[in-house]
């Protein structure tokens, strides 16, 4: 499973960049606005920290509008994919853009049915939202397992993007799913290094190496 990010904070993607594990990217017009910045400031910085796909998303909602949008994206840099929300103008969206070698990310995902129409309409990664469906009393991480099965059984390509991650839980649940992807918030990603026990034993080796000196 390959670690993105799931922001538009240069800063932090930096960071995460700096410690060799994150390998894309994906925003939304709610990251962009939390960044403080534009769309167009952000994605050329981000799509060259990472060599691996930077998401970024329209914001029309009819099909002549995304494909716009899209194509002017998709000069930003060879990384950047087009987020496409999951609507029936999105679809079309995405018919002509995969045509057009254009790479697509079918956001808003939330059943296996609507998985299945976006990769047949050519996207190259689908996003199911995990915590958006537990908050509803649904299984998100049950949702990605099924799409993953699904694809595999039926030989579709489309990579399964794990979004709308909140907690380790749902990050170490996901990994045994066979998600291609997880995106995950920077809070999480932080906190997926830790472990008490491993402050605690280097805390002990520190001061065994120093006792030793004695
Ligand atoms: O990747 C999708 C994500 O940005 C949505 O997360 O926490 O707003 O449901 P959330």
């Amino acid at each position: 499973m390959k670690i993105f990010m799931d922001t538009a904070n240069v800063e932090e993607i930096a960071k995460f960049v700096d410690w060799g594990v994150v390998y894309g990217v994906t925003t939304n017009p709610s990251l962009i606005a939390k960044s403080g910045r534009t769309q167009a400031e952000v994605i050329p910085e981000i799509a060259a920290l990472v060599s691996g796909p930077v998401s970024a998303e329209v914001i029309s909602t009819e099909c002549a509008g995304m494909v716009e949008e899209a194509r002017k994206l998709a000069k930003i840099a060879g990384n950047v994919v087009v987020k496409i929300p999951c609507i029936p103008e999105g679809l079309k969206a995405v018919k002509i853009l995969s045509a057009e070698g254009i790479k697509t990310n079918v956001t808003l995902v939330f059943s296996m049915s609507q998985a299945l129409m976006a990769a047949r309409a050519g996207a190259t990664y689908v996003s199911p939202f995990i915590g958006r469906l537990d908050d509803i009393g649904e299984n998100g991480v049950q949702l990605v397992e099924n799409i993953v099965k699904a694809f595999k059984l039926y030989g579709i390509e489309t990579e399964v993007i794990a979004a709308s991650i909140r907690n380790l839980e749902h990050v170490e649940k996901v990994m045994l799913t066979g998600c291609q992807i997880a995106t995950i918030p920077t809070k999480v990603l932080e906190q997926m290094i830790k472990h008490p026990l491993t402050d605690k034993g280097l805390a002990q080796f520190m001061l065994d190496y120093q006792n030793s000196l004695k």
